[in-house]
């Protein structure tokens, strides 16, 4: 707690109200406004552009020096040095893992891939063009009614195992989705194989033949899954938090979440940017979506520019275009007619006066679609990909809002419909 303090006069209202102003370790100051209620006011903030939801210790985001922090750790860092289930443990645990504790970590990931066979028998009641968001979320819901006797969200105990399960059943429900969608068997966790070999062994693999996985595919999916693990209070993680606030079973916050981030303004812009790479066609056509991105009256945004928080580079989207590079080259596609339509959009956007002068940059989403697309991922599973690698960040936030006090969350709001009027009785 600062010894700051905010004061506010309210018109007409001679007393003027001193508010505490309170300091995190690092980033902006907020001014606690909890007694304004008391005054009877409010503070009004749609879009959340100006307000904390909630105090965390999890990721720290500095959108004018492009930085993410995950417990400290910058994300290019983890990147180049660390791996998914490393950063999943240090999500969840607040430091790093030593070697024992993460092979334990690991080991008990390993044990809980298997998803229950009533869960498989769902899938048949979906078309095999059924959107695999929407069969994500159903499946994701579905393990509420598995997991939900006896389950304590107040028990720390209780809330470490759904964890263990979400993280580690995400690569099988992907996977077991993707394969109803193309009427192949359904392929099971293979444990001898590690966390994104095993993903891409259950999207890719087939009864006929053995576990045959690139390491390059596999350390670029690890990488991809490691890039969207967390990112402070975005859309998807208040959604989860504030289903979570109220008591819900687990895995239907993380559904909530995963219902959440499908949006296109969110965790679905990987899909659109890739159907706007298609739209576009050839780099003789990207002036003329330039043109239509700076209209105000074309609905027409580019996808995987911009973003809430970041007034710079997406410091994800530079790894994620090194990972481009090499997954392209590893393929030997990287003239990629796709990406090179990419890379010249994003050299004429980071040039436009229009997208300078609103910090427009690429974000996580600008490039992950030609990765995935290259590895033989289809665009519909793009946001599932996403979801997978964002459940540790969802599950950290929901495990420290319910480690700490908390409050069911109840936003307020400035009312603007009829005042009270009497029914008409003639
Ligand atoms: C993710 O929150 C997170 O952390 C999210 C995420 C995560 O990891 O969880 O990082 C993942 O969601 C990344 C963002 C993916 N979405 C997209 O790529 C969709 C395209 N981007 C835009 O829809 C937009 O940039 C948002 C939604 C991301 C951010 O919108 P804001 O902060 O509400 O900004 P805004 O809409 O008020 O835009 C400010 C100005 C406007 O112009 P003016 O009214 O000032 O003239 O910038 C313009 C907008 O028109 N603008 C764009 C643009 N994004 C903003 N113009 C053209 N193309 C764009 N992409």
């Amino acid at each position: 707690m600062s010894d700051k303090k905010a004061r506010i006069s309210l018109a007409g209202n001679q007393d003027s109200i001193e508010l505490p102003v309170l300091n995190g370790s690092i980033g902006p100051d907020v001014i606690d406004v909890r007694s304004l209620v008391s005054h009877g006011v409010f503070t009004y903030d749609p879009g959340f552009m100006s307000t904390a939801s909630t105090e965390s210790s999890i990721t720290y985001i500095d959108g004018d020096e492009g930085m993410l922090l995950h417990r400290g750790y910058p994300i290019d860092q983890l990147a180049d040095h660390s791996d998914y289930l490393e950063t999943c443990y240090l999500l969840l645990h607040g430091e790093l893992p030593n070697p024992t504790e993460k092979k334990s970590f690991v080991a008990e990931i390993t044990r809980h891939t298997m998803v229950d066979a009533q869960i498989a028998q769902l899938l048949n009641g979906f078309q095999r063009n059924a959107h695999p968001m929407a069969v994500l979320i159903s499946l994701t819901g579905a393990l509420a009614a598995l997991y939900h006797e006896g389950l304590d969200v107040d028990d720390p105990v209780h809330r470490r195992l759904a964890a263990i399960r979400l993280i580690a059943k995400m690569p099988t429900l992907a996977a077991m989705i993707y394969k109803h969608s193309i009427g192949q068997p359904i392929m099971g966790p293979v444990n001898a194989l590690n966390y994104s070999e095993n993903f891409l062994h259950m999207m890719f693999g087939v009864p006929a033949e053995g576990p045959s996985v690139s390491p390059v595919l596999a350390k670029a999916m690890d990488v991809i899954f490691l890039l969207h693990a967390d990112h402070e209070q975005n859309a998807s993680t208040s959604t989860v938090r504030l289903a979570g606030s109220t008591g819900a079973n687990p895995y239907a916050c993380i559904a909530s979440g995963i219902a959440a981030l499908w949006g296109p303004a969110h965790g679905g812009a990987n899909e659109a940017v890739l159907k706007m790479l298609n739209e576009i066609g050839d780099e003789s056509r990207i002036e003329e979506f330039i043109a239509r991105a700076k209209d105000k009256d074309d609905p027409f945004r580019l996808m995987g520019f911009g973003h809430r928080v970041y007034k710079n580079f997406d410091p994800r989207s530079k790894v994620m275009r090194k990972i481009c590079d090499e997954v392209l080259a590893d393929l030997g596609v990287e003239n990629d007619p796709l990406f090179r339509i990419a890379r010249r959009l994003e050299k004429i956007a980071l040039e436009d006066q229009y997208f300078i002068d609103r910090k427009l940059y690429p974000n996580v989403d600008f490039y992950s679609g030609i990765i995935l697309k290259a590895i033989g991922i289809p665009m519909g599973m793009f946001t599932v990909v996403f979801a997978l690698g964002r459940t540790p960040g969802w599950i950290s936030h929901w495990n420290e809002m319910l480690s700490g006090a908390y409050k069911i969350g109840r936003p307020r709001q400035l009312y603007r419909g009829a005042p009270r009027r009497d029914y008409p009785l003639f």
